[in-house]
């Protein structure tokens, strides 16, 4: 029988996501699956935890990979957080904000949203404003917006909401592995995060952390969590010390995301963000060469997401597919209004390094040339 498995072929991943994934990480998916409450298995979800905390720079005893992709993670936190007629603020300034929008309000939260420009980062003196004038129950925000290359200043909103009785909700999707995440001190306390960007992991897991606030919140919900999958107080119960059945776990998944999460830990997460502000400084000096033009301003640029300007004349699309079949290379297009006017150059985990910089920049050259 036709197996298309077998036509696969290596495609250098500088998208938004997935990212290419390491040998390392595939040899752990394809480890001897084990039972999900074998007592060795138990012993790789708490080391699995551990890391996850160090990464996050966080304390928090509910730290967990929730099964599902990065939506599932913002599902998890709205769901869990949120009760219908509860007000919520979102920012928005691209797609994952409109999203998280989105997921709050079928929850029947009141939501209020703050659009700011997209390729701007959120300001956060409108964010001041807004707050002065209505009590929220939530405020979330992305903190590397994929859609636009924007990283938001998501310690200065943590500032601004430091003391209130307000839930901090962060979208770590893209930053997660790439750039510093400190969620204790930055005050967040739900965040999620996604296994397929910086994290070099395929997708499939949702790291997610609540902080004692947002559990005491949970704690005194009125109605049930109307989402029995995604109910935290359920699964902290198979990933606590009670481990009990709740759902089965991906475990091949988990292996890699523990392997993944080693890779980093062991090259050292400031050496980790440094590989990727310097590739990333090495594509912008490329890309500019080039004659091309960045979306976002300096200090704002993410260094795991570089949105670029299609230059007039170009087709976008058929420069696209041309990366892909002559030079088996993936990149993003717009999404939204920004849709055929801007690429999006991803540098993500394991592709941030400087030998796909340069194949990207040669590749690139001949297909707009
Ligand atoms: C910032 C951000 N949030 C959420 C998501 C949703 O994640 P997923 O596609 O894994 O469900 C993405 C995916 O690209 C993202 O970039």
């Amino acid at each position: 029988m036709n197996n298309l498995l077998d036509g696969i072929e290596e495609v250098l991943l500088m998208g938004p996501g997935p990212s290419s994934v390491p040998p390392q990480v595939y040899e752990a998916i394809g480890k001897k699956t084990l039972g999900h409450l074998d007592p060795y298995f138990l012993k790789i979800m708490d080391e699995l935890k551990e890391r996850l905390r160090t990464l996050l720079n966080t304390k928090n005893n509910l730290t967990v990979p929730i099964s599902g992709t990065g939506s599932a993670g913002m599902e998890a936190c709205f769901v869990n957080l949120v009760e219908p007629g509860d007000r919520a603020l979102i920012l928005v300034n691209g797609v994952f904000g409109v999203r998280m929008r989105e997921v709050a309000s079928r929850l029947g939260a009141n939501v209020d949203a703050l659009e700011f420009t997209w390729g701007a980062p959120v300001a956060v003196a409108d964010v001041a404003k807004k707050l002065g004038e209505t009590p929220y129950r939530i405020v979330a925000v992305v903190h590397a917006e994929t859609s636009t290359g924007v990283r938001n200043p998501v310690d200065e909103i943590g500032a601004l909401l430091r003391g209130s009785d307000t839930i901090y909700l962060v979208d770590t999707v893209t930053s997660l592995g790439g750039i510093e995440v400190r969620m204790d001190d930055w005050g967040i306390d739900a965040l999620y995060s996604g296994t397929q960007k910086c994290l070099s992991c395929p997708p499939g897991l949702a790291p997610l952390s609540f902080s004692e606030k947002a559990m005491a919140k949970l704690g005194a919900r009125k109605s049930k969590v109307p989402n029995w999958y995604l109910d935290i107080s359920l699964i902290a119960n198979y990933w606590g010390q009670n481990r009990v059945y709740h759902h089965t776990a991906p475990v091949n998944m988990t292996y890699a995301l523990y392997q993944a999460l080693l890779l980093i830990l062991e090259e050292g997460t400031q050496k980790v963000f440094k590989r990727h502000l310097d590739n990333h400084l090495l594509l912008v000096k490329g890309l500019e060469e080039m004659g091309l033009k960045m979306v976002v301003e300096e200090p704002w640029r993410l260094p795991m997401l570089n949105t670029v300007w299609c230059p007039e004349g170009i087709d976008e699309l058929a420069v696209r597919r041309r990366l892909r079949s002559e030079f088996k290379i993936e990149i993003g297009g717009g999404l939204g209004p920004l849709a055929g006017k801007i690429w999006r150059i991803g540098l993500m985990g394991h592709t941030a390094r400087k030998e796909n910089v340069e194949r990207f920049l040669d590749a690139l050259r001949k297909s707009i040339s």
